[in-house]
């Protein structure tokens, strides 16, 4: 989408920032555990204000988040009680956390560093069709090998013309499956689901992936 849609739905607020979990994410406790994530470099595109990342932060050596508007990144940090600095063009610091107000799109390999685990939810299906190539471009040049990426979707029917776009786990394979080995750990219907409900909805599922890359 373009960047006014996403100032504005940051303006706006409510419905047009429902993504917004209050609970830290089911799927982030059982999959990025404290194990996996001991050591790791964490990079979290497209970050919003997810209080997934005080649970990556808790577990991990550094998380990096990158956000397009600025709101949501001092809101993080307020509503979290986290102390933090601006080291200016963007640039956002507290301990143990790097947060980049900028377009993934402008973010190079130098200023990310090292990444190990990526926690891609609500990223990729924020893209329409037209501009999911180009993020799994950006994000292919962003992740080591070896890296592991928990990826979360949605599929639904009839398709809407606006995010959350339906990414089934075919397009995963698509997508993924030359460079990556996919792991598909959960695909539970969601009938109660307020989009379901909402836009009355033939199905929901959320489906969860663990991705290794194995070869740029
Ligand atoms: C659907 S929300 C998901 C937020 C978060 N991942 C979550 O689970 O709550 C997508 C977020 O990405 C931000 N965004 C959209 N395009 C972006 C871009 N090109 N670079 C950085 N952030 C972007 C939007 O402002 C929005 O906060």
């Amino acid at each position: 989408m373009e960047a006014k849609f996403w100032h504005e739905s940051w303006e706006i607020g409510g419905s047009k920032t429902s993504f917004h979990r209050l609970d830290i994410h089911p799927y982030v406790q059982k999959y990025a555990n404290p194990d996996r994530l001991k050591g790791k470099n964490v990079f979290v595109p497209l970050a919003g204000k997810t209080n997934d990342l005080t649970w990556l932060r808790s577990h991990a050596d550094h998380v990096i988040g990158v956000e397009l508007v600025e709101q949501p990144i001092h809101e993080f940090f307020t509503e979290n009680k986290l102390p933090y600095k601006n080291h200016g063009q963007g640039r956002f610091e507290t301990e143990k956390m790097t947060f980049f107000n900028r377009n993934l799109f402008d973010l190079t390999v130098q200023e990310v560093g090292q990444v190990d685990f990526v926690y891609d939810r609500a990223s990729l299906i924020a893209f329409p069709n037209a501009m999911r190539m180009d993020y799994l471009k950006k994000m292919h040049e962003l992740c080591s090998i070896g890296s592991q990426t928990l990826l979360i979707t949605l599929e639904y029917e009839p398709n809407l013309g606006s995010p959350p776009f339906s990414v089934t786990p075919k397009d995963v394979e698509i997508y993924y499956g030359e460079h990556y080995e996919i792991n598909h750990v959960e695909q539970p219907s969601l009938p109660e689901h307020r989009m379901k409900i909402k836009l009355n909805l033939d199905f929901l599922k959320e489906h969860c992936f663990i991705l290794t890359k194995r070869r740029h």
